[in-house]
């Protein structure tokens, strides 16, 4: 009998090609099982949207419920509980000071937060940065760096896009060292604005608080803030794309509350919706009060089962404490890997994460980044049932996405998996 990998192959062009083979048959918790038996640890989770586990029991019975009533009734057309409510409960978990609009994906609300941030201050430039990722459609690849492969044959793509270099203080592009620089990745910014564009004509300033397919890369809370200092003295958009460090990964609700730096515009999907798609662009109201009928819109943003499946994602976390939980996993995690480093320092280059959003960085004997090795230690710890992802602009990042709900007994699991192959 065929996998289900080689149905895919047949049916489905290379474009939709997954990072592995695994045909799954079920999930639970932190586990997935698979068409030939087997249960594979699962620290990829479904690219962080599975922050409660897989199949949580609670969100399930939440889409249940909902579906006995509406499946879809359309936002454009009518209100329906569960999208005003988690509107309400999104505004009230982010200051009180937002409004939140509806979408369907992470690349869908980049977009949005690039077409408020046009609207609103009818500036053309976006300054975005190096190593970035923020999504697959035509405005969202203009303005990710993280690797040219995304951009081939795409070009022309949105214009006046300018670039940055982003605060990654393990391979300073200043060539600095962290704690005898001048900041020059935010000195950067004289230069940008002296040479390439008047910041009287810039929209946004577009990030990622922490960079994810980048390579895992936490900056210095002062970069962040020291954006935040530049988009109030020029009147930019500061927008955070918080798709991958939102909903609890870094361990608060969002990253802007784990660096004290509060966007303009910021961007949630992934885990927004328990798994199923379900994504936003929230900002300040008096931003969001700019925004009027029909300039953006979509069919599906909010879908009932989507925001009843959100409401209770976020009723999780704050009943079962998963917040605090995420911290108190990511310093056991750490704490292991940084073992694991001083076991292995001539291979682990770099140890770094902010809750569970963590990675090591796998170099050569010269410091210099080993791809080889990297998609050897995924390929090897999936043939010892740990699903890892890799990362990095250099591919050379192993990242672990736990689930908020992962244990010591799994952190423990997957980092002995490693040590395995490291030594071997
Ligand atoms: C930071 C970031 N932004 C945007 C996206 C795109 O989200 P989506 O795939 O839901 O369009 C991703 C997806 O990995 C992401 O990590």
């Amino acid at each position: 009998m065929k996998s289900m990998y080689e149905r895919c192959c047949e049916v489905m062009p290379a474009v939709a090609g997954r990072s592995t083979t695994l045909g799954v048959t079920d999930s639970e918790g932190c586990y997935l099982y698979t068409e030939d038996g087997r249960k594979v640890l699962d620290f990829a989770s479904g690219v962080a949207v599975n922050n409660l586990g897989n199949k949580n029991a609670k969100v399930v019975e939440a889409v249940k419920k909902q579906l006995d009533t509406m499946i879809h009734v359309g936002h454009n057309v009518v209100y329906y509980e569960s999208y005003v409510e988690l509107a309400e409960k999104l505004v009230e978990l982010t200051g009180g000071d937002t409004k939140v609009y509806f979408s369907n994906s992470g690349a869908e609300a980049n977009e949005g937060a690039l077409k408020l941030a046009k609207y609103v201050t009818k500036r053309p430039g976006i300054i975005s940065f190096v190593n970035s990722f923020h999504g697959r459609t035509i405005a969202t690849t203009s303005i990710t760096g993280s690797n040219s492969a995304y951009r081939r044959n795409y070009e022309p793509l949105l214009p006046s896009v300018y670039w940055a270099q982003y605060a990654n203080c393990y391979r300073c592009p200043f060539h600095q060292k962290k704690d005898s620089c001048h900041m020059e990745c935010l000195k950067q910014f004289d230069t940008i604005f002296e040479h390439l564009i008047e910041p009287e004509s810039v929209a946004a300033i577009m990030v990622e608080p922490i960079q994810g397919e980048g390579g895992y890369i936490t900056p210095p809370k002062e970069f962040l803030e020291g954006l935040r200092d530049i988009c109030d003295k020029h009147g930019i958009m500061l927008i955070f794309d918080e798709v991958q460090t939102g909903v609890g990964r870094t361990g608060e609700l969002y990253a802007w509350q784990t660096f004290g730096v509060k966007p303009d515009i910021f961007t949630t999907a992934k885990a927004l919706g328990g798994g199923i798609p379900l994504s936003a662009v929230i900002a300040k109201k008096e931003i969001m009060d700019q925004w009027p009928a029909g300039v953006h819109g979509g069919t599906f943003g909010g879908n009932p089962l989507a925001c009843a499946a959100a409401l209770e994602t976020l009723k999780i976390i704050e009943e079962e404490n998963l917040l605090e939980h995420c911290k108190e996993m990511s310093v056991y995690f750490m704490e292991r890997l940084h073992k694991l480093q001083k076991k292995y320092p001539q291979v682990i280059g770099d140890v770094r994460g902010t809750g569970l959003m963590i990675g090591i960085e796998i170099v050569k004997n010269d410091g210099e980044p080993d791809a080889e090795l990297t998609a050897k230690i995924k390929a090897e710890a999936l043939e010892k049932d740990v699903l890892l992802l890799t990362c990095g602009s250099s591919h050379n990042v192993v990242r672990f996405i736990a689930p908020l709900i992962v244990t010591e007994k799994e952190i423990d699991i997957a980092v002995d998996v490693i040590d395995e192959i490291l030594e071997k």
